[in-house]
């Protein structure tokens, strides 16, 4: 296990809203920062240089995302699928993967880690705050390596948001749109509650029927499907 150098310089793909919010928070704490739009073809490849890379793009776009630039890099996917904007998509409705896992095969070179997805535009904006401000905000941190999820939970502190380690890309499910957690303007102590009841949720009860899964402590009834 290596552990990652810090973050010095970050790539933003995606120059809408959330990727300026999250291009201006960098800058703010002195990261050397590129933000890239689809016709930047100079910005990308900046971007994609830099130590860590944010996916700011619409979810439905993630196929023009450039693969084999980001073989190697560290991935932060601040996406959610909107079927109102991305149109259905049969991949991001499989109850069975998060959306993250879904970018993540789609990228096998990178290492991609979720964060920054479940905060809006208006909160990145107003409310990073200093280590230890009482009520900061919270954002989950999820990934499959132990490593990129302390170097991006580290990005996440310095841009003004307190992390909390959320599993694997996998258990991303629990912050996506359509969770508690999603959207909520909660400290660390609150967005930790919402991950750990995730499974008692309508939503985490589709998700563990849809992956036959058995949440530890939670009664099964008899005859359930679960
Ligand atoms: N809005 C929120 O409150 C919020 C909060 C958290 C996360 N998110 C997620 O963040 C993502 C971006 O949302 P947004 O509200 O910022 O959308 P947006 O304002 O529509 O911006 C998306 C930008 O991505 C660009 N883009 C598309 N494909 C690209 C590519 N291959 N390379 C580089 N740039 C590309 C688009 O530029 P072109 O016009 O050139 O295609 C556009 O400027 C979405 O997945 C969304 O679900 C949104």
């Amino acid at each position: 296990m290596t552990l990652r150098p810090p973050i010095r310089s970050i790539g933003v793909l995606g120059a809408g809203r959330v990727g300026r919010a999250l291009g201006k928070l960098a800058r703010d704490v002195s990261l050397d920062v590129t933000v890239a739009s689809s016709d930047d073809q100079q910005g990308i490849s900046a971007a994609t240089s830099a130590d860590a890379v944010i996916l700011a793009i619409p979810l439905g776009k993630y196929r023009t995302l450039p693969t084999e630039a980001l073989t190697g890099s560290l991935v932060i996917d601040a996406m959610n699928y909107w079927w109102e904007l991305d149109g259905r998509l049969p991949e991001f409705e499989d109850a069975r993967t998060s959306s993250s896992q879904v970018v993540a095969a789609f990228l096998p070179g990178a290492n991609v880690v979720k964060a920054f997805n479940h905060a809006s535009v208006w909160e990145l904006e107003n409310l990073a705050a200093p280590p230890g401000a009482p009520q900061r905000r919270a954002l989950a941190v999820a990934g499959n390596d132990a490593d990129d999820v302390a170097a991006v939970s580290k990005l996440v502190d310095a841009m003004g948001f307190d992390p909390v380690p959320a599993g694997s890309l996998e258990e991303g499910v629990r912050f996506e749109p359509n969770t508690e957690a999603f959207g909520a303007d909660a400290n660390k102590a609150d967005l930790q509650k919402m991950l750990d009841e995730f499974w008692e949720s309508q939503r985490g009860r589709v998700v563990a029927r849809a992956r036959a899964h058995k949440p530890t402590g939670m009664p099964q009834p008899p005859g359930s499907l679960a």
